[in-house]
């Protein structure tokens, strides 16, 4: 099984990701953690290229690609091999990060999005996708105590107010394509409390997991009649 955290930044992915790998283990399950960009050695060395902001100069068209690269070759190495092996894998990040920072505050062409998501993932698309939500003032506040600045008591100047705004619409993508994707997205209130957040994400992982089984389940049930047409009648 193929699981994706998404949201805007100071939403808690990978403390959540790391609790859940733990409730997963402790029911016997073998989980693989891995994050984007990154995850695989040739993405992790296109990460320092797009994190450190070599490719900003660029332009977005170009930062796309390379997210998109990246992504082809962390599939290849490292998430089909843990599929294929039985394990399940938890991503901080995936195809939804790029379609909504370089999509839609990124302002690139659909046409050219979606033939990026074509040659750099095929079909596949991860089986959830969790997408920790969070009002965006709340999420920058928290990813700037993370890296130790404080702005408490300061209005926000026109720098922060412009990063507020992106944010904004950071949050309002990733619900959008919740809501265009019900089957693979659920959407996780992250302004609650960590172990409240954790066991909202496990009620839904394991509700997937119950789910597929029964698919299978029934898939199995189903063979003999299909092989045996009127054999019951
Ligand atoms: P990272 O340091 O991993 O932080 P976090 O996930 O905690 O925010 O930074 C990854 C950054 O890269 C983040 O700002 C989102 C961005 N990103 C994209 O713009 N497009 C993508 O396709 C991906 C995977 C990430």
């Amino acid at each position: 099984m193929f699981i994706t955290f998404e949201g805007g930044e100071g939403a808690g992915k990978s403390t959540q990701i790391r609790l859940l790998a733990d409730a997963l283990r402790s029911r016997g399950h073998d989980v693989v953690i891995s994050r984007e960009p990154g995850g695989s050695a040739g993405a992790e060395a296109l990460r320092h290229v797009l994190l450190s902001g070599a490719a900003e100069d660029f332009g977005v068209r170009m930062e796309a690609m390379l997210f998109a690269a990246a992504r082809a070759d962390h599939l290849d190495c490292v998430i089909r091999p843990a599929l294929s092996a039985g394990q399940i894998v938890l991503c901080d990040r995936f195809v939804d990060s790029s379609r909504v920072y370089q999509g839609v505050t990124g302002n690139l062409e659909p046409a050219l999005m979606a033939a990026l998501e074509r040659v750099s993932i095929g079909a596949s698309m991860p089986d959830l996708t969790l997408i920790l939500d969070l009002p965006a003032d709340v999420g920058l506040a928290r990813a700037r105590r993370r890296a130790g600045v404080s702005l408490e008591n300061e209005a926000p100047d026109r720098f922060e107010k412009e990063t507020l705004d992106i944010h904004e619409k950071r949050r309002q993508g990733f619900l959008d394509i919740a809501a265009r994707e019900p089957d693979r997205c659920r959407i996780i209130d992250a302004s609650l409390d960590v172990d409240r957040i954790a066991r909202d994400i496990l009620a839904e992982v394991l509700l997937v997991m119950a789910q597929r089984q029964g698919i299978a389940q029934g898939l199995h049930n189903d063979q003999p009649a299909k092989l045996s047409p009127g054999a019951s009648s």
